[in-house]
């Protein structure tokens, strides 16, 4: 490591993310301080598709991140020079190879420019740290609950670096099931937040749908759910969009909750944790917090502006990684299918 000084400039990293459909920087300060953290989303880009094109992500990450550079070292007061940091941490995957590129890339050549090392950081474990940003004292194991756009992992996190996998989605991400049945009912993209928006004022019984292995361990479907929706929709033409919205939103949460609590059994849990974009789901984070409060646990939710992408994640999870297990090689790959490393 270059020579930083001391306290919480020594622990200061640049966080890069451009996994997907958001540019954002960050400089978090020792894990947890969070000096800036900008973004720019992409979402009416490709509204107009109806979802992310990787082509077009990729070249808006290329216009969009040295702007977004300058903001976020402006706004910590760093000297974009030479500032004063520890490493400059960026995704490396799992993500969209384009997108991936765009940020690494720049990651790496800072990293050369600056003298300071290079962090590659995954994606998924970025997410985990979120709660970490803003909690401070945890009772391991956590329960952990990652369900984003691509993802749905049930973990336990015994500390960070160490996860072992309860159980996962067998098709659809949870994240993936809103956005496509938000398609389907014409409420547009990203799903998730249009589908919570619309359940406000519909009714979460006007449709049974299935609650897909519900008391089956502790894995998870969603594809299942999306047809039912399909067909109900196609039986009912007449329905409301709220009505669909509400019942649909309604099986998920009991789901995903229902999952989180058996997995805290399991492990028998200190604690319960969301991560990841549908974690900002309104309606999800006080059911976790309900489950939680009957099995007497502590629930450690990140705010819902760290639950979507963004880079003070990515820079939490470089400062830890950089600690804990070095730099990385400059030569290192991005991997648009890398997979959350588990401990055996
Ligand atoms: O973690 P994230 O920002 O990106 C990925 O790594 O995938 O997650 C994005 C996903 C999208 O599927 C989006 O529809 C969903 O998170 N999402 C939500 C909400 N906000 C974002 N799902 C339900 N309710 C929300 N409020
Ligand atoms: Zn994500």
């Amino acid at each position: 490591m270059s020579g930083n000084g001391h306290g919480s400039v020594r622990g200061t990293v640049l966080g890069i993310e451009t996994s997907c459909d958001e540019t954002a920087v960050a400089v978090v300060g020792g894990g947890t301080d969070i000096r800036s953290s900008v973004l720019s989303s992409q979402v009416d880009l490709h509204a107009t598709y109806g979802g992310v094109v990787p082509e077009l992500a990729g070249r808006a990450h290329l216009e969009l991140l040295t702007p977004l550079l300058a903001e976020a070292m402006a706004k910590a007061g760093l000297d974009e020079r030479r500032p004063d940091i520890a490493a400059v941490a960026a995704t490396v995957g799992p993500g969209l190879m384009g997108s991936l590129l765009v940020g690494a890339s720049e990651a790496k050549a800072l990293s050369l420019a600056w003298d300071v090392p290079f962090v590659g950081v995954n994606h998924l474990e970025g997410h985990l740290f979120a709660a970490l940003l803003e909690h401070r004292h945890i009772r391991w194991p956590l329960v952990v609950l990652l369900v984003s756009g691509g993802h749905t992992l049930l973990l336990s996190m015994e500390g960070p670096g160490r996860y072992r996998r309860l159980g996962a989605t067998l098709d659809d991400a949870a994240g993936e099931a809103f956005d496509k049945v938000a398609r389907f009912i014409g409420l547009g993209y990203p799903g998730g937040p249009a589908i919570e928006r619309a359940a406000e004022s519909g009714d979460p019984v006007a449709f049974s749908f299935p609650r897909p292995l519900l008391d089956d361990g502790l894995d998870l479907s969603f594809s299942g759910l999306k047809t039912a929706v399909v067909r109900a929709v196609r039986a009912r033409p007449e329905a409301s969009d709220e009505d669909v919205a509400a019942s649909f939103q309604a099986a998920v949460v009991e789901v995903l909750v229902e999952k989180t609590r058996r997995g805290a059994g399991a492990v028998s849990a200190g604690g319960v944790c969301l991560a990841g974009g549908v974690a900002a789901n309104g309606p999800l984070r006080n059911a976790i917090t309900r489950a939680a409060g009957e099995l007497g646990l502590p629930v450690y939710l990140p705010s819902r502006a760290m639950c979507t992408d963004n880079a003070a994640m990515i820079a939490a999870a470089g400062w830890w990684q950089l600690e804990h297990v070095g730099p990385s090689p400059l030569d290192l790959a991005c991997d648009p299918a890398l997979a959350l490393p588990l401990v055996s």
